[in-house]
């Protein structure tokens, strides 16, 4: 059989940059059961003394994510942070508005941020801007930040926290573009406020860095002119501008559907352009870069929310089951926020466990691995160093909604550090396996380590409890031979070729 052929070379040289771990973050909500049922569930055999699930540390740290977003999410926007610090049998119950359930408290900032330190991650930390504002905001960053000898700080000492947590990355709100959020704005709106906001947290604590809220996705009637807007009156204040997506195969094309992540690089490419308008407006030095603070696979579960009573504590919600189609999605994404890294400092999976996640986690029973989390794991084990920027002849094709889709989706990441290469790669095709030839000249002296594959016969495989009917193994057929790998890489199917200097 004749089959197709890819081409790719890698050169030492060829750089994006140098990748900001932190585009391995994910992301923690007070929604569902993320944090009730999920890092937290005190009668579980394996929590530890503070309730927090020793399981899903373990995968938490496995996937090695370097920072989570918390609270929110939408349900940051009507969140009283005061609410969550203090004594336990102070916290007022709340209704929380956002996902109509009821809010405990139980969980707050300060056991948050314990967890955050079990799992070895720093936090992104949400301010409220729906119904809050500057006063909340800057009262936050001084409990979290300032040392002590002021109310907030010694308030903070006083609920056990003798050192200042020095939070340096911070969401001025969430999704304000979006009439769904409480105290929804226009960008003008928005724009003054967290204007005023972000000026107000930096003088607090002058070292933080702020994150300004872009559109909740690319099709927003709002769009571009809305990231302009906010980006007029926030300009010299922030740092980052937010990028939101999610995708579904709703149309059950899966063709199209691997191909979103076009889209997902239309969206980033537009978005810096956008930034760049406004430096060059306001004659600025500065350059604002992007946190694509939330970003995945969602549609499984919307069906089955509609059917949530409203008012529970932390009911099952957006628990999407992802397949293995999802997987290859989840990783062309990846490959896609690798080729921007020089702009792109921030992503978050949204979310980490059991809403919309990567780690599912059965009440008093096992926590499991969803097909989600093999790719993302990868990505973030191997894709630290320099994001390469390979030169790639693929076949093409065209699906219902893109043209010259490369039925290679691919990329590279070169660790100078511990002389590794990796090369991620996606072959999109149905039907055949890609023979793939990567030229990888300059790379004296290195040698293959092993070639992952993710694949399965069933594109609807899932995984479940003690199922993991999706998982890589290490069989792949890449050789390096005079500097050239090749490989073939399976129909449907995610790859991770690893190289190491010998
Ligand atoms: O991640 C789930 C929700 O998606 C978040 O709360 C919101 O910001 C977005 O619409």
């Amino acid at each position: 059989m004749n089959m197709k052929k890819a081409k790719m070379i890698l050169e030492k040289d060829f750089k994006v940059s140098e990748i900001d771990e932190r585009i391995y973050g994910s992301f923690i909500e007070h929604l569902g059961r993320a944090v009730y049922g999920g890092i937290y569930e005190p009668g579980h055999q394996l929590a530890d003394e503070n309730g927090f699930r020793k399981d899903v540390i373990e995968m938490v740290k496995e996937l090695g994510v370097p920072l989570v977003r918390y609270p929110g999410g939408n349900f940051v926007s009507g969140y009283n942070w005061e609410d969550g610090v203090g004594p336990r049998e102070h916290r007022p119950r709340r209704l929380d508005l956002a996902w109509r359930t009821t809010e405990t408290n139980e969980i707050g900032t300060n056991e948050f941020m314990q967890w955050a330190k079990l799992v070895n991650a720093e936090v992104n930390m949400a301010v409220n801007l729906g119904t809050r504002g500057i006063d909340a905001a800057r009262n936050l960053v001084e409990y979290c930040n300032h040392p002590s000898g002021s109310y907030y700080s010694d308030l903070r000492i006083s609920h056990g926290v003798k050192e200042p947590y020095n939070i340096k990355t911070w969401c001025l709100g969430n999704e304000m573009d979006g009439p769904w959020q409480i105290g929804h704005k226009t960008a003008e709106e928005y724009g003054r406020i967290a204007c005023e906001t972000a000026k107000v947290m930096k003088w607090v604590d002058p070292t933080i860095e702020l994150v300004a809220c872009g559109s909740s996705n690319r099709s927003m009637p709002t769009f571009a002119e809305w990231e302009a807007t906010v980006l007029d009156h926030t300009y010299e204040h922030v740092d980052y501008i937010s990028l939101h997506q999610y995708y579904g195969n709703r149309d059950n094309d899966i063709a199209n559907y691997l191909a979103q992540s076009l889209e997902m690089d239309d969206f980033i490419r537009s978005v810096i352009s956008i930034a760049d308008y406004i430096k060059a407006k306001k004659r600025s030095k500065k350059t604002i870069n992007l946190s694509f603070d939330e970003w995945n696979v969602w549609y499984h579960s919307n069906e089955a929310d509609k059917l949530i009573e409203p008012w529970a504590i932390a009911p099952p919600q957006l628990e999407d089951h992802y397949n293995f189609e999802d997987a290859l999605l989840v990783g062309c994404m990846l490959i896609t926020m690798l080729k921007h890294v020089d702009r792109l400092k921030i992503a978050c999976l949204a979310q980490l466990v059991n809403v919309i996640a990567p780690i599912m986690t059965e009440e008093n029973g096992v926590a499991w691995k969803q097909t989600i989390y093999y790719p993302f794991m990868h990505a973030s084990k191997y894709g630290r160093g320099i994001a390469l920027n390979p030169i790639i002849s693929s076949p093409k094709y065209d699906s219902k909604d893109f043209t010259d889709v490369s039925y290679l989706e691919s990329t590279a990441v070169y660790n100078e550090e511990k002389e590794e290469l990796t090369i991620f790669a996606v072959n999109r095709d149905l039907e055949e396996a890609l023979q793939m030839e990567c030229n990888i000249r300059n790379f004296d002296g290195y040698q293959l380590v092993e070639h992952i594959v993710l694949e399965n016969e069933n594109v609807k495989q899932t995984n479940a409890a003690k199922k993991a009917n999706v998982a890589p193994h290490s069989n792949g057929n890449a050789v390096l031979e005079n500097g050239i790998i090749t490989a073939q890489i399976p129909k449907l199917s995610w790859n991770v070729i690893r190289l190491a200097k010998r």
